[in-house]
């Protein structure tokens, strides 16, 4: 029986085990994946204990994916220009670390806007926190010319600026709106727009109704960013999908089979967040 698990604190909303259950029923895989509440101070035991406890890896959320960056091996350069691991796993004795948002983030892109290129494209991206620079960084591997950043603390913007370079260009929270003209996708990577959080209140006018517009926010499955962007026509691209598409590599690192993100998984992890999902 392989065995991995998902730590975090808090832990009990997590719906990685969802993902991953579907999937080890799918494939027939002999495994388990569970959720592991793990505190900020019990987190180095945790991982330097993984394999005697049996497991042969784990994910990490928050608020853990800087600090067990510091505790594994990172062997590629997106992790470790990112400084951060959502994705652990042990081979040859040896617990290596590396980050699979940004490759989530692109993959859910191209699953719901096919025909998008970000190849010489300017990007908005609304935040500068954790998953805004796993986001930034895979805009820029994959070839955008200009990732507009806007923070409502603008030195963290600046921060990224300093981190990628000048491609980065950071805007304050008030500009947003006046720079949406010459952008191709619009991606919102702060907490604004969850269930319980405060809505982004974002005025859209000036932004191409050929543009994409994506929102990391998951619960609602469709932020009001997103539904009002749909009103106007743009293609929009729903948390969601990140969250899938993020956790293929995971799986097959550990249980070694590449699981496919089919709409019969997106299904069941959106009716568990919203009952009403058809
Ligand atoms: P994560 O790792 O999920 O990105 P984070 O590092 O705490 O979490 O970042 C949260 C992001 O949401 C930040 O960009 C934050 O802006 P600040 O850097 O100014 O804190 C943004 N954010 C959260 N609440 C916000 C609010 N009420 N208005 C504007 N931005 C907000």
């Amino acid at each position: 029986m392989i065995k991995s698990c998902v730590i975090g604190w808090p832990i009990r909303h997590s719906r990685s085990p969802i993902i991953h259950g579907y999937w080890l029923k799918k494939y027939k895989i002999d495994g388990s994946y569970d959720r592991k509440p793990v505190e900020p101070n019990a987190l180095q035991d945790f991982i330097a204990g993984l394999t005697s406890a049996g497991f042969t890896g784990c994910n990490v959320t928050i608020p853990h994916k800087e600090a067990v960056f510091d505790l594994v091996k990172a062997d590629d350069d997106t992790t470790r220009r990112i400084g951060a691991v959502n994705t652990v796993y042990v081979r040859d004795g040896l617990t290596h670390g590396t980050n699979t948002d940004g490759e989530g983030f692109i993959r859910s892109l191209l699953q719901s806007a096919p025909d998008f290129s970000i190849v010489h494209k300017r990007v908005m991206v609304l935040g500068a926190g954790g998953a805004a620079l796993a986001i930034v960084n895979a805009l820029l591997e994959q070839g955008a010319r200009e990732v507009a950043v806007a923070n409502r603390t603008i030195e963290r913007a600046v921060d990224l600026r300093s981190r990628f370079g000048n491609r980065i260009t950071p805007i304050s929270w008030e500009k947003i709106a006046d720079n949406l003209s010459e952008c191709s996708l619009l991606v919102n990577t702060t907490s604004l727009g969850m269930t319980g959080q405060p809505e982004l209140d974002l005025d859209l006018r000036r932004l191409s109704d050929r543009a994409v517009v994506s929102d990391i926010v998951y619960t609602p499955l469709r932020t009001q960013l997103l539904k009002n962007a749909a009103d106007r026509g743009n293609t929009v691209v729903e948390g969601l999908g990140m969250l899938l598409h993020q956790a293929v590599r995971g799986f097959s690192l550990w249980f070694g089979t590449i699981p496919e993100v089919t709409p019969e998984l997106y299904d069941i992890v959106a009716r568990d967040i919203d009952p009403a999902h058809q």
